[in-house]
């Protein structure tokens, strides 16, 4: 046999045990019950894609270019795949693919895969929780998603949260922008970060949100595309902003604005977490694409959309104070030393009854079965006895303060592990 070795997880991603991942299971039930009842339906999709999906989010974006996992498969020629960076390039290739019915109002909890250098908040495997909704350019429907994310926020408990949002244009009026940005870059080119002086051109806009001081002293008086946006797009504008006001959805206007994909149209938007360092801040964001389903080999069909990260959203909720681990668990745990016997009977009536139940095994002592019922965290023990089982009793311990032993007939059981389980609260 070959030497043992030890494996971790890769680097950049990491392990989430219990009661760490509880943290996980709350978010996501959150969010689903929070966007179930606004009409969004589970979608799941593939872990990975044709690496064409995904290169149509942004072939100028970081995302796209340096930090896809890509790979090819074993297939006879062999296909070019890429783990999914994001959640809305695979939304919209399978709404493309099967033509739901109009809107199509899709959420997904699922890992997303970046190469990126992994830091605090950074990581090369995250959990996104987002929204995608297609077939409408309703104004009121940008609400709808910026409203959802705003609630979730609130549901979560977290305080300090604030949006940003922005009109980044359409095909009517980005391209006239595009240039005067273009050429306002060209004439201060010498004064931009190394990576921009040579590559603004690319995507100018990129340039907006680079943090480097030499890029932001040189677009200080840059021109936004807010203040040059179409009729069209300004009606649009309006409305969002006159809708998140009428929700009470607090926001600021940030004209330089910029996300880090591509396929943005119109309304965009970031949620970034006052108690996180700025180089994570961001705990959500997302926008119009009204573009992207075109660019997929669909018919043309506005949508919009927001991902919100897992791990961001717990950093956050960390730094606030907020516990998303607390409760959960068992609520009795049976301890039984005729055997075991009593142990599997009892376990399944307290689960069949709804409560929570678990048990030691392998016929330990009283002593080392006891240690593990504080352990459980359980709010009762259930102790059976040889005494106990020959009167056809078990004694009820309250584990979470001194509280007296209770012993009780067997069939009057679960009626007492009720009451004393709710004392204990
Ligand atoms: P994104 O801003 O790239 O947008 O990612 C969404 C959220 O995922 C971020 O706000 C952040 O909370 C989290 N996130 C991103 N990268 C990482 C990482 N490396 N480690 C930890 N968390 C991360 C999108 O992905 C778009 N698909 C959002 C969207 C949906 N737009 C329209 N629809």
């Amino acid at each position: 046999m070959s030497e043992p070795v030890t494996f971790s997880a890769p680097k950049g991603t990491f392990d989430v045990l219990a009661p760490a991942s509880r943290g996980y299971e709350r978010l996501i039930a959150t969010f689903a019950a929070l966007v179930e009842a606004a009409g969004y339906g589970l979608v799941l999709s593939p872990m990975f894609e044709d690496i064409g999906v995904f290169q149509r989010v942004g072939e100028s974006t970081d995302v796209v270019r340096k930090e896809m996992y890509d790979f090819h498969d074993k297939g006879d020629p062999p296909r070019h795949l890429a783990l999914r960076p994001e959640g809305t390039a695979s939304v919209v290739r399978a709404f493309v693919e099967h033509r739901p019915p109009l809107p199509f109002k899709a959420w997904y909890a699922a890992p997303s895969f970046r190469y990126e250098a992994p830091q605090a908040g950074r990581y090369r495997q995250h959990h996104q929780l987002g929204v995608e909704a297609l077939g409408t350019g309703d104004p009121d429907l940008d609400v709808e998603v910026i409203g959802l994310l705003a609630r979730f926020f609130q549901a979560v408990g977290l305080r300090q949260v604030e949006c940003r949002i922005t009109s980044l244009g359409d095909a009517t009026c980005r391209p006239a922008y595009r240039a005067e940005l273009e050429a306002f870059l060209a004439a201060r080119a010498d004064r931009l970060c190394d990576e921009h002086r040579t590559r603004y051109a690319d995507n100018p806009l990129r340039v907006l949100d680079c943090k480097k001081p030499a890029c932001v002293a040189a677009t200080a008086d840059a021109p936004h595309q807010v203040e040059r946006l179409c009729e069209p797009c300004r009606h649009h504008y309006q409305r969002v902003k006159d809708g998140l006001v009428a929700g009470s959805v607090t926001f600021t206007e940030d004209p330089r604005l910029v996300r880090g994909l591509d396929y943005y149209t119109r309304t965009t938007f970031e949620f970034a977490a006052a108690a996180l360092s700025i180089a994570h801040d961001a705990v959500g964001g997302g926008g119009r694409y009204d573009g992207l389903a075109e660019a997929l080999g669909g018919p043309p069909t506005p949508g919009i959309g927001f991902g919100c990260g897992i791990e961001r959203v717990l950093l956050a909720c960390a730094a606030e104070g907020v516990d998303l681990t607390a409760g959960g668990g068992v609520v009795a745990f049976v301890v039984d030393t005729t055997g075991g016997e009593q142990a599997r009977d009892l376990t399944r009536e307290l689960r069949d009854a709804g409560i929570p139940a678990d048990r030691a095994w392998d016929q330990r002592s009283f002593k080392a079965q006891f240690k593990a019922a504080n352990r459980s965290g359980a709010r009762v023990a259930v102790i059976v006895g040889s005494d106990e089982a020959a009167r056809g009793v078990v004694a009820v311990k309250p584990l979470r303060h001194d509280g007296e032993q209770v012993e009780v007939a067997r069939d009057q059981l679960i009626e007492l592990v009720r009451k004393m389980a709710d004392d204990a609260d």
